[in-house]
């Protein structure tokens, strides 16, 4: 891909999906259209992370808080995304693309819930990229989660309370075989994290377009890959001691 260098890419890209219903009543539309042209963008995001050769892109789909919009907005969504199941099995299994899903099934209209379970069912057994769906999802709650997990072993005498560390908790969590996210995006120009992946996201270059979600395509996301290759991680090391680091012969 152009302008991109392959050896720097980053493992994992989590996207916030912001502005679909921006996207529509600027086109007079009902917000419902909106989500519909937010869809086509996850098609097209999807594609791209393949054909780039990135290993894990998670996508916020839908949050815990996302339940307090109107009854009608949240049917058509579970409509969409069953429509989205559908369409895109075939390009799923076609391009070996492992499908996940991150939250509670609670809430979920059952008979969506099933499709979705049988796509991530029969796609596990792939390994060229992993598509996280964010689907009723709140980075509290995961963390509150396996704080409670990890107390039940304790409880039950399997744990001790002193062998809790970052790496343990990090264990419990949805993520726990996945690397932390490399890189955030957020579209439509808001500044806030909105309880995504908040363990996670520790170290992770954030980018924030104003671009709306609808709008969000291939030539968007290659910039933000740009952007990303052009920025300096430090992961709290100033920027002599990566210089040594990339100068010293590898151990
Ligand atoms: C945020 O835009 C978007 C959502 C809450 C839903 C995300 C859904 C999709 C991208 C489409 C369907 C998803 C899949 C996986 C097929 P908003 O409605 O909050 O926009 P606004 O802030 O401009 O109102």
């Amino acid at each position: 891909m152009e302008g991109l260098d392959p050896e720097r890419l980053p493992r994992h890209v989590a996207i916030i999906m912001d502005g679909n219903g921006r996207w529509a009543k600027k086109r007079l539309l009902n917000r419902v259209a909106g989500h519909e042209a937010g869809a086509e963008s996850v098609r097209a995001v999807i594609e791209t992370a393949r054909k780039i050769g990135l290993s894990y892109l998670t996508l916020y789909a839908f949050s815990k808080e996302n339940w307090q919009r109107p009854e009608k907005e949240i049917q058509a969504l579970w409509q969409l995304f069953r429509r989205f199941v559908r369409s895109e099995r075939p390009r799923m299994i076609e391009n070996e693309i492992r499908v996940r899903h991150m939250g509670d099934s609670d809430g979920i209209p059952q008979d969506v819930y099933a499709e979705f379970q049988a796509l991530i069912r029969d796609t596990a057994h792939f390994d060229k990229l992993t598509v996280n769906l964010a689907l009723n999802y709140g980075g509290r709650h995961e963390i509150a989660q396996a704080a409670r997990r990890f107390a039940e072993e304790v409880r039950a005498g399997l744990r001790a309370p002193e062998e809790m560390t970052p790496e343990v908790l990090g264990s419990y969590l949805m993520t726990a075989d996945m690397p932390d996210p490399d890189l955030v995006i957020r579209t439509s120009g808001e500044c806030r994290v909105s309880n995504f992946l908040l363990w996670q996201i520790a170290y992770a270059e954030l980018y924030i377009t104003d671009t709306l979600w609808p709008d969000f395509r291939e030539a968007e996301f290659v910039e933000a890959l740009r952007e990303y290759q052009r920025r300096e991680r430090r992961f709290g090391k100033t920027s002599e001691q990566l210089s040594e680091e990339r100068l010293a012969p590898p151990v």
